[in-house]
């Protein structure tokens, strides 16, 4: 996983607040436990969101080529190699993009309870205001953990890690890692961006 902290947050964020909140007063979906934006950040119009869309599949793809040591490119051949489906030709390219993306709206009260993204490369979420912390907790994924407990927990044997973000703050995990909001108490609102990022490759 990966947190950082987007460089233009200060000029966009302000700003960013009162369209969501704009676009959830008017199209936005209600949940039991939180309200959530319909359609997709992309279809909103707003240059500023585009342009952090655009950062944040930047900062996947790094993140990436951080942890495997060669380029999105290679990381692709590599993977067809391994599933046996080699292909000749140029060299692709291979990008992050997303698939889906939301605005989440928190109010006091409102939480989301552990869930996953499925058929997602990358999950980004973005803060973009809250009058205090941000927080998301990061769920063990081992089957079966909850039935552990150590008692005393002192170097991280613990099943949950609670990151505590703050607006201007991007956290990229894994599709397939378990997350959750906990309880919002604070009055005000929490806004979040959300993101499903997924790998597209063409012929270069
Ligand atoms: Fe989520």
């Amino acid at each position: 996983m990966a947190r950082l902290s987007y460089p233009k947050a200060g000029e966009l964020n302000a700003g960013l607040e009162e369209l969501v909140l704009s676009r959830v007063g008017g199209v936005g979906k209600e949940f039991g436990y939180k309200t959530e934006s319909a359609g997709d950040l992309a279809s909103w119009g707003d240059p500023g969101l585009e342009e952090l869309t655009r950062w944040v599949g930047r900062m996947a793809g790094q993140l990436v080529e951080k942890l495997l040591g060669v380029s999105l490119a290679e990381a692709y051949l590599r993977s067809r190699e391994r599933e046996g489906e080699g292909e000749g030709g140029r060299a692709p390219v291979v990008g992050v993009v997303a698939r889906r993306s939301w605005a989440s709206v928190y109010r006091s009260g409102d939480r989301h309870e552990p869930h996953f993204h499925p058929n997602t490369a990358w999950s980004a979420i973005y803060y973009v205001a809250a009058p205090g912390p941000c927080e998301l907790d990061l769920l063990d994924p081992r089957h079966f953990v909850d039935y552990f407990d150590a008692g005393i927990s002192l170097a991280g044997e613990e099943q949950r890690v609670r990151l505590v973000c703050a607006p201007g703050d991007l956290v990229l995990i894994p599709g397939w890692l378990r997350h959750a909001v906990p309880t919002f108490r604070d009055e005000g609102v929490r806004i979040s961006l959300s993101w499903n990022l997924n790998y597209m490759a063409r012929s270069g």
